[in-house]
């Protein structure tokens, strides 16, 4: 009641909402009872693609003096630890959907060269199934692939899935060992193909194809190593015609038996360089995450025993399987050969980063995976030279995210000011989600304001905040801002850390900034 009345007098004297919005400080209301759901660790996933220099000049350089002696870039390989990357998928994207993966495995002088053509580029096949495993041991994190169902077989599915899985013969498990590898990878989640909805994709299918052709396959695979999780390919972009969604639901409905997961794809772009639009597109792909989980909810009331008919239902997920922002390096040129997709990032990049990860936390209870795309190079937080490496502005967010925002996923209120944009309105300015995690609170906050800071009472509903709160921040001088080699000021500041007791605290989020506040509460 005070607040409408202060409005209107605020209004009488012909000062605007949002003065009145800045002069009130935001609330943030943490209960810890209020749980989402817990938070996958797979949320921080990323992805390598046989696409420009992501894998050649990337992760694998043999000739490199930066290499080790499995031909892996060092420098890449500690910067990627810094990301605490939980999954690898693995070879493509478009790339996959030609891909014949025996072709990339034995004595590598005998391993054919290719054309690829969704990235028209040579594919000498050095790097294959094998190294992409060691790669991924050398990283710690778990090989996701990804098979090819464009212009893939059934077989080439389920053999891949023998060649990695099963311990003993007769043809492929011996393949393996006798390739050096005499136990098997156990390589636990697979994926049934790549944005098969995409006309750019080859073996491109309509969603009923996909559905049956990919059903095959899944059954196959299954039955060769039950233990595997499968990730269905869902809509890319909303490139099927104009109704991404009935993608989804005709092939949620084929699939819905055996698979784990939906695999979402979005690319963020700004081409108007429209700072706030770019900034609230992240709401698009929260409404995506509801629209889908509705649908998933559908398919699960009709999952059925193939045989009784009985009712089995069974858990299906969200797979954020590529994410990121890309619009520059797209199209022609930029999009072709061993510079393909070198998309230089800035601050305001690195913001809308943080936004993707706070939706994943927000929906925890359904996103269960998500994939940055890509690793190195390509659309990459880590971009390489022959002699050097940096970290671009998206490698910053996602990696305080990635080592810090585990346990349960809290639905907390804010109170913030917004503004309003063509396609949105009310839009917070502060963006944020909570983590909670023995006993630890961990505030994930985006101030989308481009000059203000926001001051804002940070308020625990039960047990009382204690002790000293580390405090980081990414930001930068401006939103343009990007980072190169030997030069990196859009980077996380360590701030001073605040002794908070009591069940509230404030904090003044700096304009175009995400900071992450962390500290005990109990
Ligand atoms: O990540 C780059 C490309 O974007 C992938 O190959 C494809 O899946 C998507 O269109």
């Amino acid at each position: 009641m005070r607040k409408i009345f202060l409005h209107f007098i605020l209004l009488v004297l012909g000062i605007s909402t949002s003065v009145m919005a800045a002069e009130q400080n935001a609330r943030i209301k943490i209960d810890t009872d209020r749980v989402i759901g817990k938070i996958d660790k797979n949320i921080y996933g990323n992805f390598t693609e046989h696409l420009g220099r992501c894998i050649y000049g990337g992760i694998y350089d043999p000739d490199s003096k930066l290499s080790n002696e499995m031909g892996f870039r060092k420098d890449v390989l500690e910067a990627a630890r810094g990301l605490n990357i939980s999954l690898l998928r693995w070879p493509g994207g478009n790339f996959v959907s030609g891909y014949h993966w025996e072709d990339g495995i034995g004595p590598r002088e005998l391993r054919p060269e290719r054309t690829d053509l969704a990235w028209q580029t040579p594919e000498p096949n050095t790097f294959g199934t094998d190294e992409f495993i060691a790669f991924c041991r050398a990283l710690s994190t778990e090989p996701y692939i990804a098979v090819n169902m464009g212009t893939g077989t059934l077989d080439e599915a389920r053999n891949w899935v023998e060649y990695c899985n099963v311990k003993e013969g007769p043809y492929y498990a011996e393949l393996r060992k006798k390739n050096g590898n005499a136990e098997p990878y156990n390589v636990k989640y697979w994926s049934l193909g790549n944005e098969v909805d995409g006309f750019w994709q080859m073996g491109h299918k309509n969603a009923e194809d996909y559905g049956k052709y990919a059903l095959e396959a899944a059954k196959l695979m299954k039955w060769t190593s039950p233990e595997i999780k499968l990730i269905a390919a869902g809509s890319s972009n909303f490139y099927y015609g104009s109704d991404p969604h009935s993608w989804n639901r005709i092939v949620l409905d084929y699939l819905k038996d055996y698979i784990d997961y939906i695999a979402l794809h979005r690319y963020i772009r700004n081409d108007a360089d429209n700072y706030y639009e770019f900034l609230a597109s992240t709401i698009d792909v929260e409404e995506r995450t509801k629209i889908v989980e509705g649908q998933i909810k559908e398919a699960v009331s009709k999952q059925r025993d193939g045989r009784t008919g009985e009712p089995r239902p069974r858990q299906i997920y969200i797979a954020w399987d590529e994410y990121n922002v890309w619009y520059r390096a797209r199209g022609g040129a930029a999009s072709r050969g061993r510079n393909a997709l070198e998309e230089k990032y800035n601050l305001e990049d690195a913001l809308v980063v943080a936004g993707f990860l706070n939706v994943f936390i927000r929906n925890a209870h359904i996103v269960k995976m998500a994939n940055m795309a890509q690793l190195v190079n390509v659309i990459a937080p880590i971009f390489t030279s022959k002699t050097d490496m940096y970290r671009q502005t998206i490698y910053y967010p996602l990696a305080l995210f990635a080592n810090n925002s585990f346990g349960t996923s809290l639905d907390v209120f804010v109170d913030s000011p917004t503004y309003d944009t063509e396609r949105w309105k009310k839009v917070p300015y502060l963006d944020v989600s909570v983590a909670y995690n023995n006993d630890e609170v961990v505030i994930n906050a985006v101030n989308r304001h481009l000059t203000d800071r926001i001051k804002t009472d940070i308020i625990s509903q039960q047990g009382e905040f204690s002790g000293n709160f580390s405090v980081y921040e990414v930001n930068g001088p401006d939103i343009k801002t990007e980072n190169t080699f030997g030069s990196e000021p859009v980077k996380t500041i360590n701030k001073p850390v605040i002794e908070v007791s009591g069940n509230r605290f404030t904090y003044e989020f700096p304009p175009h900034s995400y900071v992450m506040i962390k500290g005990k509460l109990k």
